[in-house]
């Protein structure tokens, strides 16, 4: 769900109502509690919660980095759904004739206290699809020689995954997830194809047995509440319909794809490499242009 540029030039109501859901470890009790908060043009969910820490409420525990949408760290569900707090206006998500938000930890997620979850068994089921690159020459991938071959569209092939900033608002909005916890989940299959699409890799077969359980790929549903959700746009539904069709062509004995090889030795430290004719085949980007204009960002006349 990306940051919505109309809403960001509007101005939010005067007075917001937030709800937050609290939960408190010790006595392991959780309430609403309510807090008024004066807002303002440009203000952010993540904004309005650190104003409510600083000047009501410190004791409101959550967790944030960035604050661009960067880092992934402050996803939390407002009004019902999954959302990174730094790149959700408040106009996004209230209005004049309802100036109220709800704020809860994310789904899916064991809560550690109020808005903070517990991410262990998240990164566990990324790890469990092996989100590295194989070899089967292990010397070759311990001590590589060289830089690997891989052209403009073969790096497209997996740019998007590459995108993922691990937030777990997909994992958040998946119901699959909700029902069977054992489910690997949308990200981590994501992450599995992002790697079988990988030229540079050699091992989609480890990966596809590893997805290819009953709480692999086939558990989802492909409802594609995770891509709706996914701050990146990386479509990780999109993903695992690709993931079981190449897995179904691998059952066949049916699935080759190239694989790329070492062909020279990295670049020395302050070398300047020459662009590949290939690189000015990505679609709409002319990356010599590039190299030599800025780029210049402008923003409309009343931002
Ligand atoms: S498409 Fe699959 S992984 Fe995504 S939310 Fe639906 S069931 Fe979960
Ligand atoms: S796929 Fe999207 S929603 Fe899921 S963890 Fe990555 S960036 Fe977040
Ligand atoms: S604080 Fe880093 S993504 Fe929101």
């Amino acid at each position: 769900m990306a940051m919505d540029m109309e809403a960001a030039r509007r101005s939010p109501p005067k007075q917001v109502t937030v709800r937050i859901r609290r939960y408190d470890p010790e006595t392991k009790k959780t309430w609403w509690q309510e807090y008024k908060i004066e807002a303002h043009r440009g203000m952010t969910v993540l904004d309005a919660l650190l104003k409510i820490k600083e000047d009501v409420d410190h004791t409101i525990v959550m967790r944030y980095s960035c604050r661009q949408g960067i880092c992934g760290s402050c996803g939390v569900v407002v009004n019902g759904t999954p959302r990174l707090a730094c790149q959700t206006q408040l106009t996004e998500v209230v209005s004049d004739a309802n100036p109220v938000m709800t704020i809860e930890p994310l789904y899916n997620f064991p809560v550690i206290r109020d808005l903070m979850t517990d991410f262990t068994d998240f990164f566990n089921k990324h790890r469990s699809v092996k989100p590295y690159l194989i070899r089967n020459d292990k010397e070759e991938q311990e001590n590589p020689k060289g830089q690997y071959d891989m052209y403009p569209d073969e790096y497209l092939q997996i740019y998007q995954y590459t995108n993922c900033v691990y937030c777990g608002l997909c994992y958040a909005a998946c119901p699959v997830v909700a029902a069977d916890p054992e489910f690997l989940g949308p990200q981590a299959l994501m992450y599995a194809l992002r790697f079988v699409n990988d030229v540079r890799d050699e091992g989609w077969k480890e990966r596809f047995l590893i997805v290819d359980t009953e709480h692999g790929c086939h558990r989802c549903h492909f409802a594609a509440s995770c891509s709706a959700v996914c701050p990146k746009a990386v479509d990780p539904a999109g993903a695992i319909q690709s993931l079981r069709s190449k897995l179904f062509r691998f059952r066949l004995g049916l699935y080759k794809r190239r694989v790329s090889k070492i062909i020279g030795p990295p670049p020395e430290k302050g070398e300047k490499v020459p662009l590949p004719p290939e690189a000015t085949l990505l679609p709409g980007v002319d990356l010599k242009k590039l190299e030599e204009e800025p780029v210049v960002i402008k923003l409309p006349e009343d931002y």
